[in-house]
């Protein structure tokens, strides 16, 4: 592996760090508090290009690399990992799937407007039985012809009422299986379909999650991604990715849980000095700084593999795998390292052990990860 980074891919972690610190840090715990989506910012993510970091420039895409979209969503992650996942959605389940199996004409109609933000996109796999048995797909989109008539409910979608593009996976063909699943493009105002109750959740609560139902909406035919029963396929390619973007976050919640430790320990003072320099908490950081290093490094190796055009299904679930780990692990000490004021908001360790928690469970469970991992492995 071969990290020297170039100078643009510093200079778009710096941008990104700088734009973390002046936008998302005021008034995160604000929006955590009010579970409220951060609108005003992924706005302007949009027009700095974060929003569709990876798309070609002929889409209003910034045309960059996989290695620098990690690097970014670790800065951003570090300070609001609310943004993050509307950010990695966005990016990797969404955009870059419809670059790569999207027709010319789904691309100049909706990756045009999801790069820049100024549609926001959401992808719609799980179900209420259907969330780590994909395959179980309740959600029927059945083929009239000219159009498909959606029916059915998705559970837990990350964007779901901030969202104005919509990729929805739906069975068509249950003899067929996974092989007779589509998946469809769907705009926020197609008859029909409806946004429901907004999930009150332990961690990033400025994202905002809920359920949706789909009553008889018509998708036109020229709205299938991909042949037809492609929508399995393209679901798991997209999350191998997405996989990565999940995985960056994690680190960076991390990386963030980190930075406030240092700063703390050296300005906290117990038994007359300042507590970095009591043993009990340099291992601590130590420990953290060691597995947040690893955890950077199996991200990096997921992306530099997807930008050579190699198999990285493997490599990104062990990177998210490890990083979730590292994220909750790293968010843990951080809290006991600021002993009663990590157990406060105004401290913002305790938002970063609750935000981490979720790494573990979307994009795939830790236990899913080991199976794609293991797969890889078996076959
Ligand atoms: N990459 C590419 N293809 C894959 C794949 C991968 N990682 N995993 C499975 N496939 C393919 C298989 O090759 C197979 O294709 P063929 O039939 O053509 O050979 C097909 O998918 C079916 O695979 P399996 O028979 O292995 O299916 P399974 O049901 O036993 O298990 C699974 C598949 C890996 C467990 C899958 O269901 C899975 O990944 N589940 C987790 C789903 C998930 O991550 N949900 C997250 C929701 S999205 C989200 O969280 C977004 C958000 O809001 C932030």
């Amino acid at each position: 592996m071969d990290f020297n980074f170039t100078e643009e891919q510093l200079a778009v972690k710096e941008a990104a760090r700088e734009f973390a610190q002046k936008e998302l840090l005021p008034g995160v715990i604000d929006r955590d508090n009010e579970q409220r989506f951060p609108t005003e910012q992924i706005k302007k993510m949009g027009e700095l290009g974060f929003m569709g970091m990876m798309v070609d420039p002929k889409y209003n895409g910034g045309g960059m690399d996989t290695v620098s979209y990690v690097l970014a969503m670790e800065e951003i992650s570090k300070v609001d990992a609310s943004a993050s996942v509307c950010m990695s959605v966005n990016n990797s389940l969404v955009s870059w799937g419809l670059e790569k199996y999207g027709t010319e004409d789904q691309k100049q109609k909706y990756l045009t407007q999801l790069t820049t933000a100024e549609k926001i996109g959401a992808f719609c796999l799980s179900e209420p039985e259907a969330g780590s048995d994909a395959t179980s797909q309740r959600t029927t989109a059945e083929d009239k012809g000219d159009y498909y008539l959606l029916n059915g409910t998705k559970n837990w979608i990350t964007n779901g009422n901030s969202a104005g593009i919509y990729i929805v996976i739906a069975q068509t063909n249950p003899e067929m299986k996974h092989k007779g699943i589509n998946a469809l493009i769907v705009e926020r105002d197609m008859e029909g379909f409806v946004v429901g109750k907004k999930e009150d959740k332990l961690g990033i609560r400025g994202s905002d999650t809920h359920s949706l139902m789909f009553q008889d909406v018509k998708v036109p035919k020229e709205n299938r991604i991909g042949e037809d029963g492609f929508g399995f396929s393209f679901a798991m390619a997209t999350l191998n990715g997405g996989r990565i973007g999940i995985g960056s976050q994690a680190l960076g919640i991390a990386a963030g849980a980190l930075e406030l430790s240092i700063a703390y320990a050296k300005e906290r003072k117990a038994f007359g000095v300042e507590i970095a320099k009591h043993q009990a908490i340099q291992f601590k950081l130590a420990d953290m700084a060691t597995n947040i290093d690893a955890a950077r490094l199996l991200c990096l190796q997921a992306a530099q593999l997807k930008d050579q055009g190699k198999d990285f299904s493997q490599a990104s679930a062990m990177a998210k795998l490890f990083a979730s780990e590292v994220a909750m692990n790293s968010t843990i000490e951080a809290v006991q390292i600021h002993g009663g004021y990590g157990y406060v908001k105004e401290f913002h360790v305790e938002r970063l052990m609750r935000d981490a928690k979720i790494t573990q469970i979307y994009e795939g469970t830790s236990e899913i990860q080991k199976i794609v991992i293991s797969r890889g492995l078996l076959k």
